[in-house]
């Protein structure tokens, strides 16, 4: 095998995925512990802000500058080199993190046993969803009082429409929870609340084993008989392919902050989930075996030193070795540039790289070159494409405020949502421009960083819109009919598409009934 090959059979990359609280900070921490790549539980800080400082978003971006530092975590494990990139827990932040999904392989789910299936979650799986990410499920927090876990596992079937298999299994919760037995290794895991330690595995041969009655009771051995016995005849056997075309889901169950199942699951994924997989770029499908280097940014992190605008612009590599202070075409701008200080992530120090392997992400200083989506090249004119935006939530009008900075203004703005901060639409009848978000911090965010950064300020004015809606049709003469009719509420995207601005959820359905010829999608991948 070459050595780019098995540098590629070795990475693992992926995201671990949660509504906020459910023990994502924690299980990324557990997971670094069993990589050595930290010694002590508590060492790895939450992104997630703090409910308090939701009116505060200065605070919130200090907040988030920790993010840069776990924004991608690298580990050995067994051989193995394995990239968790981080995702922002704040919702108002939701297009980070469905970005983030357009650079991993797989992604862990964690879902709280008591909470069960939550809203953001909910959102991420159909992100998953659209790109047929494999996912494992993490059923986190066995130690405390939660739901049965055979309607849990109904429950995530239902609302993540994804099949699932258990492949450990609970014995009971809450107060009495005695351990995890592994389906898929015929395994006993006995629990002992340890934040620190990891326990240890009762060998058994199979589960008849009187050891299982001995250690934890001949009524919870015969629950937990009963129990597997049911599974197996409820849901079929695990397979991998399915679970690699991401139509079902293993389940684990645990307690993060215990370590608890987490090896189980650690284990388990580095068998059964994805090397770094082909990538689609508009023009052809993109092997990581290629010899030639490509990647694309998927996110951009703005540094907090108000003094001077530098960003890191985080690459995904999708093919070749990226090596340092090698000329890469940047495909947008067609010129080429060199890179002298990539840094890597290793647990949570960023340290700068002399090459880089598929799967891997690297940091590049950035001060303004990169958009996100961009492309870099050894030459090769290649658009990633898969980023996808979805309808923002919120919609303002912004207006500027200081006539004499008109020119700063419109640079702030375009590097802004270059940045992926929120998205712009251009109304095509009167050319106002509006910012759509996901939420209200990033008006915020924005208008700051423009008198800062760019020395520009904006005011925001109201308009009221329900959706954006992407539009499409193979009949011409329709599409036109209806950019005529509704000709006060289009508005081109950031690629100049075509996008209509509904002002109500009942506008916007009478607009679909009216024009059957017209295909309204809400995200602009389609
Ligand atoms: P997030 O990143 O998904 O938002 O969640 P995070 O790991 O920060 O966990 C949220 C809370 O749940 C934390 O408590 C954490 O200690 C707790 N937790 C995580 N896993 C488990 C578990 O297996 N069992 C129990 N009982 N609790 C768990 P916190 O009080 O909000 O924060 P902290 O002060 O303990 O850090």
């Amino acid at each position: 095998m070459t050595e780019l090959n098995s540098e590629i059979n070795k990475r693992r990359t992926f995201a671990i995925i949660s509504h906020p609280d459910a023990g994502k900070t924690t299980l990324t921490e557990k997971l670094l512990l069993f990589g050595g790549a930290i010694h002590v539980a508590g060492a790895v800080k939450s992104n997630k802000i703090k409910k308090t400082a939701t009116s505060d978003w200065m605070e919130i971006e200090k907040q988030r500058g920790i993010s840069v530092a776990t924004s991608v975590m690298g580990f050995n494990y067994n051989d193995y080199k394995i990239n968790i990139l981080d995702t922002p827990g704040h919702q108002d932040f939701a297009e980070d993190t469905y970005r983030t999904l357009t650079a991993v392989d797989s992604v862990i789910i964690v879902v709280d046993v008591a909470k069960g299936v939550e809203l953001q979650t909910r959102k991420l799986m159909e992100v998953c969803r659209m790109r047929n990410t494999p996912v494992i499920i993490f059923v986190n927090k066995l130690d405390r009082e939660g739901r049965d876990p055979f309607d849990i596992l109904d429950e995530l079937e239902q609302e993540l429409k994804i099949s699932v298999r258990p492949l450990t299994w609970p014995i009971n919760i809450g107060a009495k929870f005695k351990g995890v037995y592994n389906i898929y290794e015929n395994s006993l895991s006995l629990f002992q609340p340890d934040k620190q330690r990891v326990t240890d595995r009762v060998e058994i041969t199979d589960i008849n084993d009187p050891t299982i009655d001995q250690t934890v009771g001949s009524d919870d051995a015969t629950k937990l008989r009963d129990d597997v016995e049911l599974i197996s005849g409820v849901y079929p056997e695990f397979n991998e392919d399915e679970y690699l075309s991401g139509k079902v889901a293993p389940v684990f169950f645990g307690s993060a902050l215990n370590t608890f199942g987490v090896k189980e699951l650690l284990d388990c994924f580095i068998r059964i989930a994805p090397a770094p997989k082909p990538i689609q770029a508009m023009e052809r499908e993109v092997r990581p075996q290629e010899e030639k280097f490509t990647g694309f940014v998927f996110k951009i992190q703005a540094n907090m030193d108000p003094n001077h605008r530098s960003c890191i612009a985080f690459v995904k590599i999708c093919s070749g070795v990226f090596r340092r202070n090698e000329s890469y075409l940047h495909v947008r701008s067609g010129k080429t540039y060199r890179f002298s200080a990539p840094t890597a992530f290793m647990a949570q120090k960023k340290d700068v790289v002399d090459e880089a392997f598929p799967g891997d992400v690297i940091g590049l200083p950035d001060s303004g070159i990169f958009k996100i989506g961009d492309t870099l090249t050894q030459g090769e004119l290649l658009h990633f494409k898969g980023l996808p935006s979805f309808s923002p939530e919120m919609f303002k009008y912004i207006e500027n405020s200081d006539p004499m900075k008109t020119k700063q203004l419109n640079k702030g703005i375009e590097q802004l949502m270059g940045e992926g901060v929120a998205q712009l639409f251009v109304n095509q009848f009167n050319n106002r421009k509006i910012i759509g978000t996901v939420g209200q911090l990033q008006f915020e965010v924005i208008q700051y960083r423009l008198l800062h950064e760019y020395g520009a300020s904006c005011r925001w004015e109201p308009i009221h819109l329900y959706k954006a809606c992407w539009i499409e049709s193979d009949d011409d003469e329709a599409l036109a009919a209806f950019k005529r009719r509704k000709q006060q509420f289009m508005a081109h995207d950031k690629d100049g598409r075509d996008v209509f601005l509904a002002d109500s959820s009942y506008v916007l359905q009478m607009a679909q009934e009216d024009f059957p010829k017209i295909k309204f999608h809400f995200t602009s991948e389609f």
